[in-house]
């Protein structure tokens, strides 16, 4: 991890907008009486998101004074965390993700994109417009390789479609966020290749297929058909399989036996359920046979 200090240049003061001291003062209301330094993290971030993502001492100070902690508490914690900047970053602040996946999916190429057009890291660009570091795995490694600018992400990135995306961002063009060719969220690229048969609405009456796409293979029937030459059957078998046998063949006991009830266990049933069964027992009509 690289020294984190302070930037030298200062702004003079710092105060929270308006609607930001409400916010503020709503925070620290989570927090029982003698807690309010709880609060600390998200006032510090607030504080940064209002100062163009960078935070300066002014406003460090500021947030301690508010929750009535040291000084050294403060800054302690905004020096620790590497989600506070402590120096001005550009307008568009890059982080890209370098960790494994995204590194086998191509990171380095986004990382020499950076390199060229905005310089080494945590250089803001002279038009003010960008600047960027690396940083560790962001959680959408289905989607790698990817950054976060800003608030948002950007992801599954390749050099050209990355470049077209600064260009965008400099010329103050709309930008899509999310992936970028077009994938909603982490779905397979190619398609569906597993989950292709559902159970229906109350998760009871399947197996039920995916609407077919117009023109699109029906990979469900492909996949059930492989299925069915494969399986053997008995308990190995794939579940929505041994679900088309009769119930005798699943479970070994004649169809009607008490113990036939649907559930895994054969153990007296207690609770609720006891409780159900008990209440139907007592409205249905009497039986003919007497004791
Ligand atoms: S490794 Fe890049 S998002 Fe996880």
């Amino acid at each position: 991890m690289s020294v984190r200090r302070l930037a030298e240049v200062q702004p003079p003061s710092f105060e929270f907008t308006g609607e930001n001291r409400v916010w503020a003062d709503k925070q620290i209301q989570k927090y029982p009486p003698g807690r309010q330094a709880s609060a600390i993290i998200p006032l510090l971030w607030q504080a940064q998101k209002q100062n163009g993502y960078w935070l300066p001492k002014p406003a460090i100070e500021k947030v301690a004074e508010q929750l009535g902690m040291p000084l050294i508490r403060a800054l302690e914690i905004a020096t620790f965390y590497t989600m506070f900047n402590l120096e001005p970053v550009g307008k568009f602040y890059i982080q890209m993700c370098g960790t494994t996946p995204c590194m086998l999916q191509g990171s380095d190429e986004i990382k020499a994109v950076l390199e060229r057009r905005i310089g080494p890291p945590h250089r803001v660009t002279a038009d003010g417009l960008f600047s960027w570091t690396e940083v560790e795995c962001l959680g959408a490694c289905c989607n790698a390789p990817m950054v976060q600018i800003n608030d948002d992400y950007y992801e599954d990135l390749t050099p050209n479609n990355f470049e077209k995306l600064l260009d965008d961002l400099a010329a103050g063009r709309p930008v899509k966020k999310g992936s970028q060719i077009g994938r909603v969220t982490s779905e397979p690229v190619d398609g569906l290749t597993s989950l292709t048969e559902f159970w229906g609405k109350d998760g009871r009456s399947g197996p039920g297929k995916l609407p077919k796409e117009e023109g699109a293979p029906d990979r469900a029937a492909a996949a059930g058909e492989k299925v069915s030459q494969d399986a053997q059957p008995g308990l190995n078998a794939p579940l929505h399989t041994q679900m088309s046998q009769s119930q005798e063949q699943r479970t070994g006991k004649p169809e009607g036996s008490v113990a036939d009830t649907g559930t895994r266990t054969e153990r007296p049933v207690s609770g609720e359920g006891k409780r159900a069964d008990d209440a139907a027992q007592a409205s249905a009509p009497p039986s003919k046979h007497t004791p």
